[in-house]
């Protein structure tokens, strides 16, 4: 998972009609806060409307006001009562000024692991989160795009490349593996999530500059591992040059064998890999267990990559060129 979104958003906050105290939580403290109507700061979206401070608008109109207390801004958005001046509140979200805006949520499904939910933010600011978690934020992409980089750099002189890449995401991977490959490549990206394909199609697809309309472009709904297997155990298909894994988790310690990063599947990714084929995988740190076994892929380096403030890792392993 990636780190948590801003903590100085929380998100919507219904407000109290009348002005009723509002509970303000930060980073799980609760603190309970007092809105007297003198403190309250208009902004109107249709500025002729209002006379003396007061709405004086056909009632239904919607409107936007900002609380301001202290440093904190609150932005409420409500509907005129006929023709008093209170408001009927519909939503109300809170922020530091100069801070980024709440998400709104686009898409959600329900999923084994949680509520799956696609979140925008202004424009252009895209989220996927998992049951409340930051699954991939077009905020911090450095790694994701050094994985595509130190994956891909090196076989693009290649006459036809064969990249498969697995999880989709936001296609900020993807996007970067398109930009380094050439005309001539094809790549496989293979997501669990059919949900995450009609969105990174869809709604976000402005994040990753349509990199799922590209022809060069073809999307499997599935496990990786399975199409990593597939293509190990058949010699009559065309072998990848590149393999590029990030997944909801990257390599760490986990209870038995494991089915993403263990002995075995890391033995099938060596089989489905051309000679001099390069395997890269994202992680969130480095991993000593991780690095030896992909020796059995061939040289092996944990890269340390500086994401905005945090650092994540990318695991890079390439297979000798003969035998
Ligand atoms: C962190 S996101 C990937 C972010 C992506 N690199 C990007 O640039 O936006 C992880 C993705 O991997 C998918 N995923 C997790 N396990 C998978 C698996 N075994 N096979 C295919 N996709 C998987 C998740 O559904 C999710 O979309």
């Amino acid at each position: 998972m990636r780190e948590s979104s801003t903590k100085c958003v929380l998100g919507a906050l219904e407000v109290e009609r009348g002005f009723a105290p509002l509970e303000l939580s930060r980073s799980g403290r609760p603190a309970a806060t007092s809105v007297h109507p003198s403190s309250f700061e208009r902004t109107d979206t249709q500025p002729e409307a209002v006379s003396a401070g007061h709405p004086l608008r056909p009632a239904g109109t919607e409107e936007t006001a900002v609380l301001r207390l202290g440093v904190l801004e609150v932005t409420r958005i409500g509907r005129v009562r006929g023709s008093s001046v209170g408001l009927e509140p519909l939503k109300a979200s809170w922020q530091l000024p100069g801070m980024p805006r709440s998400y709104v949520t686009l898409d959600a499904v329900d999923t084994a692991e949680g509520r799956l939910e696609l979140r925008r933010r202004g424009e252009g600011d895209f989220m996927i989160s998992v049951a409340g978690r930051v699954l991939m934020t077009t905020r911090l992409t450095r790694s994701e795009q050094a994985l595509a980089i130190r994956g891909c750099e090196p076989i693009a002189g290649r006459a036809a490349p064969r990249v498969l890449i697995g999880g989709l995401g936001l296609g900020m991977t993807v996007r970067a593996a398109l930009d380094v490959l050439p005309a001539s490549a094809h790549v496989t990206v293979a997501e669990l999530s059919a949900s995450v394909v009609t969105w990174c199609g869809g709604p976000a697809a402005p994040a990753s500059c349509a990199a799922l309309d590209d022809p060069r472009v073809e999307v499997i709904v599935g496990d990786v591992t399975d199409r990593i297997r597939e293509v190990a155990r058949d010699a009559a298909r065309p072998r990848f040059d590149a393999i590029l894994l990030d997944l909801y988790v990257g390599p760490g310690p986990v209870r038995g064998a494991d089915p993403l990063y263990g002995r075995e599947i890391t033995e099938r990714v060596a089989d489905a890999l051309a000679p001099g084929g390069v395997y890269a995988v994202w992680g969130e740190a480095p991993y000593a267990p991780f690095e030896k076994l992909l020796r059995r892929v061939g040289p092996a380096r944990c890269h340390s990559v500086n994401a905005g403030g945090v650092r994540h890792v990318v695991f890079v392993a390439t297979r000798p060129a003969r035998g």
